[in-house]
């Protein structure tokens, strides 16, 4: 048996499978996100040990002999999170999260050094984590003053499960302290945030064994004492090993909260100024890019909350068949936006109302909308010399086949969708477990779930998407003065 467990932003998921890959059992249990300010998003890393500790209580209770037999553990979590801690690994003030953009001058004034661009292939983005220790050094000195470790989320739930200070490559490409073609911290990007090597935890790669439950968690947790946790990955990193987005080329489409367009690269391939994000891997000497909008299912959650019904439904009244877009049109910006962007400042926009707009007609616009954005992250990959021949479709808003189908024909490629099942991150976060426990082989493990569908480009409304997405192109020009 091996456990994953996914640290997610509105919750931790723990997935158990056997020797076989077969998913023997799954629990959650919820998180929620503090905005204490406008461009704030915080969490208290004790919620995260107790959504942990609630989550393998209740696999417990179901699957107890099963846990009691886990070989290896392996742990995926939401990237670029800032957990501070001090010389006794106590927690110096709320982890400031990805989708936090309070730091975005910070991340201006970094990015403004050339080395940042050079060595970590990416831009500052405010959501990384170099910037929020630059602002908490500027707005909270006597906190800073006390870090001693910087750690990624699910490298705090490390820390909890094996008392070790390490993280993977995958993660720690996402801090802009890496040098990401070498694999290793960068001194120079350190220093230019005052902090040095010892402030970072030790590095392994997602598949090696990194840290060791500790003895006197396994009561507790009804894990065995001892089995290795492997190095894990970033979530989308994790997602891929779960879906099998592993090879050169290999490509997955998230409608999750956020949204990401992620291609597998088996080399390093950064083109900063495309706005897309060139990772690690979690795989050993591979890299990853992918484009990543703030808001994807968010955005239609958004709209369905303001028209008073649920998502599901709203998508459901659209029937299966595209209808060629209107002339509403919708800019999903809602928490600003990073591919291709990088304007944390940029808001959602909703153009072209009349009259007639109706509720479905805004549906219509929210979901175009989102594919549009998928569509500059497409055009951003292309940039980085990474072209997609089809993708696997992943996350909650990908069980819309309306929203598929927009999606395929925006990008031109088809859209896989797999069979029924758990392929996400977490069971990702699982398959790397087994790989560090077994010392299996990376690429024979994290192998492509069954496809049960192909949704096609819809060949007779190409050309209207392809109208509609100019329109989405000149739309943000105009309006970018205006927020
Ligand atoms: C990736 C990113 C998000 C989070 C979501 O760069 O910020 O995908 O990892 O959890």
């Amino acid at each position: 048996m091996y456990l994953g467990i996914d640290l997610g932003t509105s919750g931790v998921k723990a997935v158990l499978i056997d020797e076989d890959q077969t998913v023997i059992g799954a629990a959650s249990a919820p998180l929620t996100v503090e905005r204490p300010h406008s461009g704030w998003s915080e969490q208290d890393p004790v919620a995260w040990l107790d959504a942990t500790r609630a989550a393998l209580a209740s696999l417990g209770r179901e699957h107890g002999s099963a846990l009691a037999a886990a070989a290896g553990i392996g742990l995926s979590g939401q990237m670029h999170g800032a957990t501070l801690l001090d010389d006794g690994d106590r927690v110096l003030r709320p982890a400031i999260l990805w989708n936090d953009t309070r730091s975005h001058r910070e991340a201006a004034e970094l990015d403004s050094q050339t080395i940042f661009r050079d060595k970590t292939g990416n831009i500052v983005f405010p959501g990384f984590t170099a910037p929020k220790l630059k602002w908490v050094a500027a707005n909270e000195p006597q906190i800073f003053d006390q870090v001693a470790k910087v750690l990624l989320p699910k490298d705090y739930l490390r820390l909890w499960l094996t008392g070790e200070h390490i993280s993977d490559l995958s993660d720690a490409a996402g801090t802009a302290w890496l040098d990401v073609s070498k694999r290793d911290w960068c001194d120079e990007l350190l220093g230019a945030c005052s902090l040095n090597r010892a402030h970072m935890p030790a590095l392994a790669e997602g598949t090696q064994q990194a840290g060791r439950l500790r003895a006197d968690l396994a009561g507790e947790t009804g894990l065995p004492a001892g089995i290795p946790v492997a190095g894990g990955g970033g979530d989308n990193a994790a997602s891929a090993c779960g879906i099998g987005a592993v090879g050169e080329g290999a490509a997955f489409a998230s409608l999750g909260t956020s949204g990401v367009l992620f291609a597998a690269t088996g080399d390093y391939r950064p083109n900063p100024d495309s706005a897309v994000h060139t990772f690690c891997h979690a795989l050993p000497g591979t890299w990853h890019q992918m484009g990543v909008i703030l808001s994807a299912t968010d955005a239609l959650n958004w709209y369905a909350g303001l028209v008073g019904e649920d998502a599901a439904t709203l998508t459901g009244e659209l029937g299966k068949d595209l209808i060629a877009p209107g002339r509403e049109l919708f800019l999903p910006y809602l928490s600003g936006e990073r591919t291709p962007h990088n304007d944390a400042n940029a808001r959602g926009v909703l153009l072209g109302l009349g009259h007639d707009s109706d509720r479905a007609a805004g549906t219509r616009a929210v979901l175009e909308g989102v594919a549009f954005a998928f569509r500059d992250c497409l055009e951003a990959l292309k940039a980085a010399g990474t072209g997609l021949e089809s993708a696997l479709a992943v996350g909650g808003g990908s069980a819309s086949r309306y929203w598929l189908a927009a999606l395929a024909t925006t990008l031109g490629v088809p859209l896989e969708v797999p069979e029924k099942g758990d392929f996400g991150a977490a069971f990702g976060a699982a398959r790397l477990g087994l790989i560090a426990a077994a010392d299996a082989d990376p690429v024979s493990v994290c192998t492509k779930p069954a496809i049960v569908e192909a949704i096609e480009p819809d060949a007779a409304m190409a050309d209207a998407f392809e109208r509609q997405y100019q329109r989405y192109r000149a739309a943000y020009p105009a309006v970018k003065e205006l927020f």
